[in-house]
């Protein structure tokens, strides 16, 4: 799959996922398989630019060969201002954040509010393809309800603005997470458009994944919380994707050996704080819940230092020498 000028290893990308996919994650889903990591949202507010966490977005990642920055906003000149601060921050693609179903975020309406509003989104995605000179993309959802689903109208808008690819998410705004995701508008789209079309919302595994492109023909698909407390997903669909036999799921050992690396990552990118185990937690659950370990992972979520949380992952995935 190409986005302008950059050809992905593999289909498949992480999605962007709030709170979940920083960049010690990404790292993680990047050395699994995925073939293009998206940063968090980050408001496209100059004001906001100088706190840590906004700091953190806008920075590439050394280990990150095509750093995307996803923008949110919903002012035309700040949203462009903004994307020209990313490319000169390092990222190789700025992307447009039309999905988000949150009322209000940073005290704006934007995301996919502005799918209501088509000028508006004209007026956004023509600034910021004006604004730079990397690949631009937008991630969308299929409008903003069921009598309202524009998605195929903004994809060709984007394409006419000069945007390099689109993702789709198969859920109107109004349906935020309810309901399970269609794949009409998405086919609609990849009929109509030159661009590459990326298929996103409730891909799962690879049986999944295969269903979804053989109904919309997509370039590729989004995968968000099927990766969150199992990274390895994003390979494993990406080897069947590619004609590949599917991996599977890793034994007990191998997950392990991935969940301390990720520890490891994430203890160097936020340093050893009581914040950042707490950030960590979180994802340490999902991995000892997806092995069935439930009680070690309600003993874990009370643990605060990072050597005792280390120590409980190598006892419950039998790596006791770290090995
Ligand atoms: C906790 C959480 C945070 C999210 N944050 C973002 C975000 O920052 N930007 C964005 O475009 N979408 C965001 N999304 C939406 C996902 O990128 C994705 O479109 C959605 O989860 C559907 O894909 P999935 O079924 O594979 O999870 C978020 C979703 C979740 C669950």
């Amino acid at each position: 799959m190409l986005i302008g000028s950059y050809t992905l290893v593999s289909p498949v990308i992480l999605a962007p996922m709030a709170g979940i996919t920083d960049a010690p994650f990404r790292r993680i889903c990047l050395e699994s398989g995925a073939g293009l990591v998206v940063s968090e949202m980050v408001s496209a507010r100059d004001d906001l630019r100088e706190t840590d966490l906004s700091r953190r977005r806008y920075e590439p990642d050394s280990w990150n060969p095509i750093p995307v920055v996803q923008l949110l906003g919903a002012d035309p000149r700040s949203m462009a201002e903004a994307a020209r601060y990313a490319q000169g921050c390092g990222a190789a693609i700025v992307d447009v954040n039309f999905g988000c179903p949150a009322r209000k975020v940073c005290g704006m309406a934007c995301g996919s509010a502005i799918m209501a509003n088509e000028p508006l989104a004209r007026e956004i995605l023509e600034a910021v393809a004006g604004a730079v000179s990397i690949p631009v993309t937008v991630k969308m959802r299929t409008g903003w309800d069921a009598g309202h689903r524009n998605a195929l109208e903004l994809a060709r808008m984007a394409e006419g603005a000069g945007f390099s690819a689109v993702t789709i998410h198969g859920r109107t705004r109004s349906d935020l997470f309810r309901g399970e995701a269609e794949y009409e508008t998405i086919a609609n789209a990849v009929k109509a458009l030159r661009i590459p079309v990326v298929a996103n919302g409730d891909i799962t595994d690879p049986d999944k994944a295969q269903r979804v492109l053989a109904a919309t023909a997509a370039a590729g698909v989004m995968i968000g919380r099927a990766a969150y407390g199992s990274p390895w997903m994003l390979g494993r669909v990406g080897a069947v994707l590619s004609g590949g036999a599917d991996p599977g799921e890793p034994d007990l050992r191998q997950a392990g050996r991935i969940v301390l690396r990720h520890l490891r990552y994430h203890l160097e990118y936020w340093g050893e704080t009581l914040a950042a185990v707490r950030t960590f937690r979180k994802h340490a659950i999902r991995y000892l819940e997806r092995f069935g370990g439930k009680e070690p992972a309600r003993a874990l979520a009370k643990e605060s230092d990072a050597g005792t949380v280390r120590r409980m992952l190598e006892e419950f995935f039998e790596l006791e020498d770290g090995q």
